[in-house]
């Protein structure tokens, strides 16, 4: 069984001494609103459906207005499409209407802190701009508006708008890959991706398995090719254990991804289970405490710490997918006092 173990470890200097919380941590404190962007990890992407005649049963259902808008050459603005090209090194800037705008972007993006990115939000809308573009930051780039009640906020399903944006970039056929080599783990119960995306909306892409050298056929039962994930195995299966890579063509040109190496993992699926323990639950003032968060999961899953303790002054957290240890850790402390 395959599981990552992930530890978080908050220390707390007089923390229950001073529950009126006017000096926190200095380098733990909270993050500051705008990190507390939700992160695309793993983004699912829906399997896209093949496009049919039939647009009136689409269109009866309740359709939420896009309100991101591409700022186009001299000034003018224009609804981006559901997949954009662009040329790499192009400037990108989107912007979404409304006053506390969430944006979601290739997560390549944040791996790297990347200063060719800037997101702001002005009184009327938000503003993402990406200079530079490389054929890496090809993918989903999307925005929400948020539904406030106090410090919590949820999605506005109705405000949403979208876009998936292929960078083409000279000989990279495929969005390049920070490794030469990956590992897929295939799962009974949940598909697995085989992540070679490609940088050229026309491309024609092929699996292949290493050894025995054959192409796998992908036709649409088992394996699929989504443009914006990779290649779907919908069932995945201990018999595609092995090394497979892709093969791209356009333009006369052919290309082959990194490999990436099947592994069968029969985990069960599930939330990752948390545990919190501090050093001690009775301290004298002055003394230092520990606490422990752990979190033992699935590989593959992107675990955020986040604390809250008494005394915070920004209670404002917004709460995410990962609250589990924010919850043990408010139980451990309470009452936390915020809301
Ligand atoms: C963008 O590219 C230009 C020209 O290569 C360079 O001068 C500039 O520093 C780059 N900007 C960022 C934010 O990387
Ligand atoms: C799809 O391919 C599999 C083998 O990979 C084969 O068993 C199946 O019959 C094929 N289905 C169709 C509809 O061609």
């Amino acid at each position: 069984m395959k599981v990552w173990l992930l530890l978080g470890l908050l220390l707390v200097h007089e923390a229950l001494e001073d529950v009126t919380g006017q000096h926190p941590p200095k380098n733990k404190r909270p993050k500051e609103p705008g990190e507390n962007r939700i992160k695309p990890t793993n983004k699912k992407v829906k399997p896209k459906t093949p496009r049919t005649k039939d647009r009136d049963s689409a269109d009866s259902l309740p359709k939420a207005q896009s309100i991101m808008t591409q700022m186009m050459d001299k000034g003018r603005f224009q609804k981006p499409a559901a997949t954009l090209s662009l040329t790499a090194g192009q400037t990108l800037e989107l912007r979404c209407k409304g006053n506390k705008i969430v944006w979601s972007y290739p997560a390549y993006l944040d791996t790297f802190k990347d200063s060719r990115l800037s997101v702001k939000q002005n009184e009327r809308y938000g503003q993402l701009t990406l200079v530079n573009s490389t054929a890496a930051d090809t993918g989903e780039f999307s925005c929400w508006g948020q539904l406030c009640n106090g410090y919590i906020c949820r999605k506005d399903e109705t405000r949403m708008g979208s876009t998936y944006i292929f960078f083409t970039e000279k000989g990279e056929l495929f969005v390049p890959s920070p490794s030469y080599f990956d590992v897929v783990y295939l799962n009974p119960d949940r598909q697995a991706v085989v992540p070679c995306r490609v940088t050229v909306l026309s491309a024609k892409v092929t699996l292949h398995r290493e050894f025995p050298a054959k192409e796998i056929p992908a036709n649409g039962t088992d394996i699929v090719y989504d443009m914006k994930r990779g290649f779907v195995y919908l069932q995945p299966h201990s018999d595609h254990q092995g090394v497979v890579y892709c093969k791209a063509e356009a333009g006369g040109k052919s290309q082959i991804s990194v490999k990436y190496q099947l592994l069968y993992a029969e985990v069960p699926s599930g939330p990752p289970s948390t545990t919190i323990l501090a050093s001690s639950n009775k301290v004298k003032s002055g003394d230092d405490i520990s606490v422990l968060c752990t979190v033992l999961g699935e590989p593959d899953i992107e675990v955020e710490f986040r604390w809250l303790y008494p005394g915070q002054k920004e209670c404002s957290e917004v709460l995410g997918e990962w609250e589990l240890c924010v919850a043990a850790l408010r139980s451990f402390f309470s009452p936390c006092g915020c809301h």
